[in-house]
């Protein structure tokens, strides 16, 4: 069914569709009855499926990940796709209108989408207000960024802005100094401008009645010095996990055709899965198991899923799959999970 609809949506530009398919969603949702049916066809309800990560409980361990709902305006209807928890953002303290359009570029032959969007959103003033009547039931994380327009000297104000402005409307914090579109923005992945942000998050997070989760976002495209810089950062610092991956500036093996693959900007979908996965695993085992990470990055089906889970990952996020594969592989991925759980404790 889905596959039938994705003809459709792929004669129109990337954006075109995700606007358009966002909005019949939305519509559809305000159908009387349509939000619970959706509920209860999407989700999967299994003790096996739930985790303890970071203090919190997830119901299941499939997420949105940061970047598909950019302003908080999709998640109250999207939460009934049966998704564990959702990533609102990156926002970024002052609205900004990204890059120039066409910025989103579809790589059918590998399952994959390259974007150059550059933060574009409503600042953080639009995302609180979107995010005051949220549903307690739903488990929200606040990805946060800097401006486009603030230098990275000045990077840490724009984080303790946005930390201090989401506070109370999300139950965890991302920081993402991993986007390739922002200029120079991956630069503060490095040790001195990442201490700098990171302490003055946790510094404003221990004076809270009750602190908030602090999660790092990182590129696939570091090398291992720079992973075990990570690891020993996060040591340092003792925020609570981190997230793996973003979209790679990589553009190996892939099978599009030059016009689309040359675009400049960050590639995710299936092209990405064996890279972060190589993180992932890479971050579990050096750190023993000890630093929370949710993978994403190229998941697909159920295997891809699995793969990052038994590299190490606690949770998973899913963007590009969905644009290739509908929603129905939230419920696939659930519904296995589930099930091989069950098996296992069978025999
Ligand atoms: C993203 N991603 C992203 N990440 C982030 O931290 N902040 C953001 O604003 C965005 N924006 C964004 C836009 C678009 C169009 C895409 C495709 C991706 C990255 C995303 O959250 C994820 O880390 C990667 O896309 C890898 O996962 P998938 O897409 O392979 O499942």
């Amino acid at each position: 069914m889905y596959k039938l609809l994705r003809s459709a949506l792929f004669l129109m530009s990337p954006e075109k569709a995700h606007g358009f398919t966002t909005s019949c969603f939305n519509a559809f949702c305000a159908i009387p009855g349509a939000a619970p049916f959706l509920s209860s066809y999407f989700h999967v309800k299994s003790p096996h499926l739930q985790r303890n990560v970071f203090g919190i409980e997830f119901p299941n361990p499939v997420g949105l990940a940061a970047g598909f709902d950019k302003e908080g305006t999709l998640y109250k209807n999207f939460r009934h796709l049966g998704f564990g928890f959702i990533e609102i953002g990156t926002v970024t303290p002052k609205g900004q209108p990204g890059n120039p359009k066409p910025r989103m570029f579809r790589l059918p032959q590998d399952q994959g989408l390259i974007n150059r969007m550059g933060f574009n959103n409503q600042g953080l003033e639009k995302a609180v207000e979107k995010l005051k009547n949220r549903p307690k039931d739903l488990i929200i994380g606040g990805n946060i960024g800097k401006n486009k327009s603030t230098s990275n000297e000045e990077a840490v104000h724009d984080y303790l802005t946005c930390f201090e402005g989401l506070f109370d409307f999300v139950d965890y914090f991302v920081v993402n100094v991993s986007s390739p579109n922002t200029p120079g923005l991956r630069e503060l992945q490095d040790k001195k401008p990442l201490l700098r942000i990171l302490n003055a998050l946790q510094d404003q997070n221990s004076k809270k009645l009750e602190r908030k989760p602090i999660l790092l976002k990182i590129a696939p495209d570091l090398n291992i010095e720079q992973l075990d810089d990570i690891i020993a950062i996060v040591e340092e610092t003792h925020i609570d996990g981190l997230i793996a991956t973003n979209t790679t500036i990589n553009r190996e093996g892939l099978q599009s055709p030059k016009a689309a693959t040359g675009e400049a900007g960050g590639l995710s979908g299936m092209p990405l899965r064996i890279k972060s996965t190589e993180v992932i695993r890479y971050l579990y085992k050096k750190s023993k198991g000890k630093i929370p990470v949710i993978g994403v990055g190229g998941i697909a089906d159920y295997a891809s899923a699995k793969e990052k889970l038994d590299a190490g990952a606690s949770l998973i996020q899913i963007y590009t799959g969905l644009i290739y594969e509908g929603p129905g592989l939230i419920k696939n991925i659930n519904q296995q999970l589930a099930a091989a759980a069950e098996n296992e404790k069978r025999h």
